[in-house]
């Protein structure tokens, strides 16, 4: 089977990681987003992945060429020179993705969920329509794509309406499709919305269905919602696969620590916290509802809560940190600093108190 991954668009939502890493490889769980995606692919008997790209190939390519050995995948990069949007690099990626007959997988980059890819593919076999979306239930669905459903059909969608102004439900576009390759026959070779304009004539065609996603889901491209999301994930993984969450005097709740972090038997960790490779977390320090990412230092009894801690930084003793904080990479804060919900860039050094949401430049 193949797959398309949509790893476009500069992720300006999730700055001031993104200045640093692209989008989709920056650490979820201590992976990059991306990889949980791919290793979902390849589970579900996917060999040939496509990876849509339009900026800073390069560095995908890198990353990304190891993994093909790892998961027994075949892993091709789609080179945009203008941003294709979401339906034109299905368009380019052509020849992969029509090299048989049998259907494709599409995926936002930027989606968690548990990817139930196997019973996707039998369900959009089941009903013989040209396309399936994956489904899910939102309370703001206005950021989203929304389905409308036909009462005479099961899940045949009536209706699609991305970002919709006025309520028109709630059940959304989670992001992954199935879609048969004569789908590619509706669009051209230009920046195209896959939402806005070609799943509108595959309603009209009446041949676009909807699966319902079980368990958790979440669009993890912003600040607020990586950290919603760190936690649902752990939620479910203390359910799938317990042994890879912490366990200890000083953990609460449901946590990952990278075996190489070291952490103080006096600091508190948890609930719903990711520690990375090399962290270091001094005595008395009480990190909750955050994600510190590699080679970074908590020093002694600072508290971090709904924070993102970039790579390479530092934050001094008695810090509070709050608010859905995110430092970029080598960012040091100073001892007593307080920030509650800044965005600090890249290589800063903060010596005075960030008391509400601002951008640190
Ligand atoms: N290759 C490529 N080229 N990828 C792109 C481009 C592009 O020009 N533009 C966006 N993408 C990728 C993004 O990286 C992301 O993986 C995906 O396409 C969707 O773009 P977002 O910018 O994240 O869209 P959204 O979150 O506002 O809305 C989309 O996702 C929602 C679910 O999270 C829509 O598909 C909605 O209908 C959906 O509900
Ligand atoms: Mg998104």
């Amino acid at each position: 089977m193949k797959g398309l991954i949509l790893v476009g668009g500069y992720g300006t939502r999730l700055r001031p990681l993104t200045l640093t890493v692209p989008k989709p490889l920056v650490e979820f769980a201590n992976r990059p987003m991306i990889l949980h995606q791919i290793e979902a692919l390849a589970n579900a008997g996917v060999t040939d992945i496509v990876l849509a790209v339009n900026y800073r190939p390069e560095v995908m390519v890198e990353t990304l060429k190891k993994y093909e050995k790892e998961y027994g995948v075949n892993i091709t990069f789609s080179v945009e020179t203008e941003p294709l949007g979401t339906a034109g690099p299905l368009k380019l990626a052509e020849e992969v993705l029509k090299k048989d007959n049998s259907p494709f997988f599409v995926l936002n980059s930027d989606v968690i969920c548990e990817y139930p890819f196997k019973e996707l593919a039998d369900f959009h076999k089941a009903h013989g329509g040209k396309g399936t979306i994956v489904a899910t239930k939102v309370d703001e669905p206005s950021k989203y794509g929304v389905i409308v459903h036909d009462i005479s059909t099961p899940n045949l969608i009536d209706r699609f309406v991305e970002k919709p102004v006025e309520f028109v439900g709630n059940r959304i576009n989670a992001g992954l499709y199935i879609l048969n390759p004569e789908v590619i026959d509706l669009i051209d070779l230009k920046p195209t919305s896959i939402e806005k304009e070609t799943f509108p004539i595959l309603v009209e065609q009446k041949s676009l269905y909807s699966f319902d996603l079980e368990g958790f889901w979440m669009d993890v491209g912003q600040p607020k919602d990586f950290l919603a999301g760190t936690g649902l994930y752990l939620t479910s993984l203390a359910k799938r696969n317990p042994e890879k969450l912490a366990k200890g005097d000083n953990i609460v709740g449901n946590v990952i620590v990278d075996p190489t972090a070291k952490i103080s038997p006096s600091a508190k960790i948890g609930p719903d916290v990711v520690i990375g490779p090399n962290v270091v977390i001094g005595d008395g320090a009480r990190i909750a509802r955050s994600v510190v990412l590699s080679n970074s230092t908590i020093k002694d009894h600072s508290l971090v809560k709904s924070t993102i801690v970039g790579w390479n930084s530092t934050v001094g003793r008695w810090c509070r940190l709050e608010g859905v904080t995110v430092m970029g990479d080598d960012v040091e804060v100073k001892d007593e600093v307080y920030i509650n919900g800044g965005k600090v860039l890249p290589h800063k050094s903060i010596a005075s108190n960030v008391p509400k949401e601002a951008i640190i430049m």
